[in-house]
């Protein structure tokens, strides 16, 4: 008996939402093949395209430990269980790596238990994943990545989700620059005291996305997605950030920044054919300055 499960890159942040707003993409992602076996305790058999950077050892990583966290919370902690990891996007990019293996797990393992309980209620795990990864369990990643489309967490404490409509026709243009920003550093490095007059601007932002969201009101998405808390700090650490923007928007983008802590940057176009030029054109500037990238395209 055994199950395969795909789960999605994510965006987290969109750029004013800092820790509190995330969507997910058709792709990459990552997938999980997980069997029952007879010796119990959890196995790691195979990890692909991750070059070697992920550990086999299940009590390191971070899609077995949050499936052994679900186990220990039902009573189950000593099912045999074997698990695959097959990599299909790049790890520390700012598309949620460790949350799409993560929530592929954890969806693997309510699957194959046949459990039918709420998706939100493997969300707490799925943080400790994120804990372990990054030492931050921030949700904005694994709530998308278990949910699909646009999520809120208005509250972490108590936990409180929103899903957010996604308006019809958005396309999102995803680069990820080939270069290394572990999201620790990239969340050190951000400034825990802020002005009110950014408060201010900030949180003015982030109700005219949502705002924006329900109103299907692509305009006001794209004026409100600007962010002077976080992005400031951040795009020192991207390369050619703000030639990126500029060339984002000159090509026809609705909005421009980065994707959770980066390096990758993201745009949302108003159809397909722009986000492939953006994304195109962005790849194009990267090759330019002996960068190498990756890049994608999906509706919102
Ligand atoms: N909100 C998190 C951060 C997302 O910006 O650090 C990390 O992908």
């Amino acid at each position: 008996e055994s199950v395969h499960v795909f789960a999605p890159a994510t965006v987290a942040n969109v750029v004013c939402g800092f820790d509190v707003l995330g969507f997910a993409v058709n792709e990459p992602g990552d997938e999980v093949i997980m069997r029952r076996k007879d010796k119990p305790g959890i196995t790691i058999s195979k990890i692909t395209g991750d070059d070697g950077r992920l550990p086999l050892d299940p009590a390191k990583n971070t899609v077995s430990v949050s499936v052994q966290h679900y186990l220990d919370s039902i009573g189950s902690s000593d099912i045999g269980l074997d698990i695959e990891l097959h990599k299909k996007m790049p790890i520390g990019s700012g598309l949620g790596s460790s949350s799409a293996s993560t929530v592929a797990g954890l969806f693997a393992i309510k699957t194959l238990l046949g459990d039918d309980t709420d998706p939100m209620k493997l969300l707490p795990f799925a943080m400790k994943g994120e804990e372990m990864a990054c030492g931050h369990g921030h949700a904005d990643n694994v709530a998308p990545a278990l949910l699909g489309g646009f999520v809120l967490i208005r509250s972490y404490d108590p936990l409180d989700v929103v899903r957010l409509p996604s308006p019809k026709g958005l396309y999102c243009a995803i680069v990820f620059p080939d270069v290394d920003v572990p999201t620790r550093e990239a969340r050190q490095i951000i400034r825990n005291k802020i002005q009110m007059k950014d408060a201010v601007t900030q949180w003015g932002n982030i109700a005219g996305l949502v705002s924006g969201l329900f109103m299907q009101d692509v305009d006001l998405i794209g004026r409100s997605m600007q962010d002077v808390l976080v992005e400031p700090v951040r795009s020192m650490l991207i390369p050619d950030f703000y030639k990126m923007r500029e060339i984002a928007m000159e090509n026809g983008a609705v909005s421009f920044g980065i994707s959770g802590s980066g390096p990758s940057v993201f745009a949302f176009t108003r159809d397909e054919e722009t986000a492939k030029l953006i994304t195109q054109k962005l790849q194009q500037h990267l090759t330019n300055i002996k960068i190498g990238s990756n890049g994608y395209v999906s509706p919102i």
